[in-house]
């Protein structure tokens, strides 16, 4: 493994780490403690890291069941985690953002994780008017001082480029942002990616398998039926499209010999502005070749 230090946090972060979205259960597959152990074990020997989780994956599910396996390693690990939302069933969540209530979720949090600090705490992909809140940024930085939280973080919304929030990143005394980042989507290039350079942010670039079309074994006409995964509900015209793309890019960008999820991850290492990736995980052979990405060298600006 190998590792970045993530801005100005200071912190020497795997430039792989693990997103952890799928323990909560919305990726047509239910969990148990003993996959997220293993999981997770695997990943320390792997020199990994950096651990992404959510308020809203499960009703503090998977950082409930992070909290078990981490037990006994805590200070190994670099959690990131999030605010702003209630899990109230399926891909449903209500928003929550006022300090009382963000300040609710943050013990929420630190219990379901069995810690006493959280290492990232991001804000989940809200509105610019969540955002607009001068006492949730000053609720958020009495915890700092109080040590229940070391760094703060944005989680800028996919919906739209999301520069205003990115922009103001310094200002609210964030020194993270998560964007999504991969080959299919270059949008961060533009704008996001310079001003987080400009302003010395670390930068998880999330959903780097571009939900796993990216991960090289989906072919042109593949779909997703599975109840319960999220990629069911999305348009199947778009992922059409996009598998086609990825089709192009395993004929004339793929290395020969490399496998095209470490590849994908690799793509999105080398822009100078990303520190690390979280790809999404289901299984310790998953995690085994998304961590061999940093060891793939390819060329650019890095
Ligand atoms: N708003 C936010 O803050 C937000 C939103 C989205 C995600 N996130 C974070 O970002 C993380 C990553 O994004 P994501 O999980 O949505 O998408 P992703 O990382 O692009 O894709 C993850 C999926 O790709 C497949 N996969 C992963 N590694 C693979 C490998 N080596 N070989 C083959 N298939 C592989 C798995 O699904 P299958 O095996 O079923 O194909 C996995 O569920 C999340 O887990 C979460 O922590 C945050």
């Amino acid at each position: 493994m190998r590792y970045r230090k993530l801005g100005k946090t200071g912190l020497q972060v795997s430039m792989v780490g693990i997103g952890t979205w799928q323990f909560g259960g919305e990726w047509g597959k239910q969990f148990t403690q003993d996959e997220v152990s293993r999981i997770l074990g695997r990943g320390l020997e792997l020199g990994i890291n950096l651990i992404d989780t959510a308020e809203c994956y499960g009703d503090h599910l998977s950082e409930a069941l992070i909290g078990q396996a981490v037990h006994g390693h805590r200070q190994e690990w670099i959690i990131a985690t999030k605010f702003g939302h209630r899990f109230v069933g399926h891909l449903h969540r209500e928003e929550l953002w006022s300090p009382d209530d963000v300040r609710r979720q943050l013990e929420d949090s630190l219990r379901a994780l069995r810690t006493d600090y959280i290492d990232l705490y991001q804000f989940h992909s809200g509105s610019d008017a969540a955002f607009d809140q001068t006492s949730l940024w000053e609720m958020l930085g009495r915890q700092v001082e109080a040590g229940k939280i070391r760094h703060l973080g944005l989680s800028i919304s996919s919906r739209r480029e999301n520069f205003y929030q990115a922009a103001r990143a310094a200002e609210i005394g964030a020194s993270v942002i998560q964007v999504v980042y991969n080959r299919l989507d270059r949008g961060p290039e533009a704008r996001v990616l310079p001003a987080c350079q400009e302003q010395d942010l670390g930068v998880l670039a999330r959903v780097p398998l571009a939900s796993g079309l990216l991960s090289g074994k989906y072919r042109p006409g593949a779909t997703f039926t599975q109840e319960n995964d999220v990629r069911a509900n999305r348009d199947a015209a778009e992922i059409a499209a996009q598998l086609q793309q990825v089709d192009g890019i395993r004929q004339h960008e793929l290395p020969a010999g490399v496998e095209m999820a470490a590849w994908a991850l690799a793509w999105c290492l080398k822009h100078p502005a990303v520190t690390a990736v979280i790809p999404g995980c289901k299984t310790v052979a998953q995690l085994e070749a998304n961590a061999s990405a940093a060891d793939l060298e390819l060329g650019g600006t890095r």
